[in-house]
């Protein structure tokens, strides 16, 4: 890349950056933005019909002055129907920007899907998203896919009454509906939330309400039109811990009462202990392991994962000091071109010194890009 010895840009060379940006992001915006396109340009297939979702080899970038971010730098997993995926890894790998992608919630203009495939499946058709225009994505969200923010108080407009927001959501989705009909339907929704006073805290503002309350009335806009896909990005962090609880064991519940399937983020593996059937682990923007949750949590393979592992306190273990994995996360804009995590690793072997190690099945469920598992994949 173009950066000198101290990691400094001049002025000329961020201008040439953000000239060649401009270049690449109109002609993405320019796509993304074209109306009335025929629908048929956006469906595809599945590779399995169980799946509510499907990535394949997802490129997402930011386009900055500093340079091009890859934060999602191919990644490829699936979201079976009725299932939770749950998405690890630590700040800052690219579980938000993966989670947005899907959503085409992205920063516009510098973050742009680059290129892959995101295949949402509605039940009668299957879209990709991450060729989708502007049009027709909106016509998706909420109805086939939601998601539930970290901090709901920033999700929800503050000058707007609590029943008045859901019930937005509804007559955008169902046109032409009575609004008794919509309001009766809100009102079982947040009790469905578990929100005992629905009736009161239709008629309240956001800010009268506690966090736990506040992300209950998200689950409730979340769910409003029985989405097959729930993608919640950290839902819990910042609620209290006994509140915590109950927000996964209600999601859970809602989950299987219309039967969706959720995409579950979190840095917390306690909470995908207790609430995954599978795991995704991600570094650096890309997927360095994933399986079911009995084969990560039993037979983590990835170094990275393991440390993950270690680094989780465990009840009734007496420790001096919790692990930590030493080193930081590399720069995204200028990744090596060998294992991103090497530099970091306790187990590397010589041969990790080649190029990015390419995914091995070590299960038919349970893959892991690192070369400490190459000689199964020869000797197979
Ligand atoms: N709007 C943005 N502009 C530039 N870089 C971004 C933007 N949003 C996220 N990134 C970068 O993308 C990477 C992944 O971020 P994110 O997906 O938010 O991480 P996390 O796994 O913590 O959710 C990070 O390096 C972050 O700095
Ligand atoms: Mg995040």
């Amino acid at each position: 890349m173009a950066h000198k010895d101290n990691g400094y840009l001049s002025a000329k060379e961020s201008r040439r950056i953000s000239r060649e940006n401009k270049k690449v992001t109109d002609k993405l915006e320019k796509q993304y933005r074209r109306k009335n396109v025929p629908e048929d340009e956006f469906l595809t297939k599945l590779d399995n019909p169980d799946n509510a979702l499907e990535v394949r080899d997802l490129h997402t970038y930011f386009f900055t002055d500093m340079g091009v971010v890859k934060s999602v730098d191919g990644i490829s997993f699936d979201v079976p129907i009725g299932k939770t995926v749950g998405i690890v890894g630590e700040s800052g790998c690219g579980k938000s920007v993966t989670s947005l992608s899907i959503m085409q919630l992205l920063q516009r203009p510098q973050g742009q899907i680059v290129s892959g495939e995101i295949r949402l499946n509605t039940g009668d058709k299957v879209y990709d998203i991450a060729k989708i225009n502007a049009q027709t994505v909106q016509k998706l969200r909420g109805r086939y896919m939601s998601m539930i923010f970290q901090e709901p108080m920033t999700s929800l407009n503050p000058v707007f009454r609590i029943g008045d927001q859901v019930d937005e959501v509804l007559q955008l989705h169902f046109p032409g509906v009575p609004l008794d009909q919509i309001k009766a339907r809100t009102i079982e929704l947040l009790n469905m939330a578990g929100i005992a006073n629905a009736e009161g805290v239709y008629r309240m503002f956001p800010h009268e309400l506690s966090g736990g309350m506040r992300q209950r009335v998200m689950i409730a806009i979340a769910l409003a039109c029985s989405p097959r896909l729930i993608i919640a990005d950290e839902p819990t962090t910042a609620l209290d811990v006994t509140i915590q609880a109950q927000i996964l064991d209600l999601l859970r519940n809602l989950k299987d009462k219309i039967n969706s399937s959720i995409m579950l983020i979190t840095h917390d593996l306690g909470v995908i202990a207790e609430m995954a059937d599978y795991v995704v682990v991600m570094y650096s923007g890309r997927i360095v392991e994933q399986g079911t949750a009995e084969e990560i949590f039993a037979h983590p393979a990835h170094p990275y994962t393991i440390g993950l592992m270690a680094s989780k306190p465990v009840v009734g273990k007496k420790i001096d000091k919790l692990y930590s994995i030493p080193g930081k996360v590399p720069n995204p804009v200028n990744m090596p071109d060998y294992c991103y995590f090497r530099d970091r690793c306790e187990m590397k072997l010589d041969r990790c010194n080649g190029e990015y190690p390419c995914e091995i099945n070590i299960s038919p469920t349970h893959k892991v890009s690192c070369y400490r598992f190459y000689d199964k994949k020869e000797g197979e």
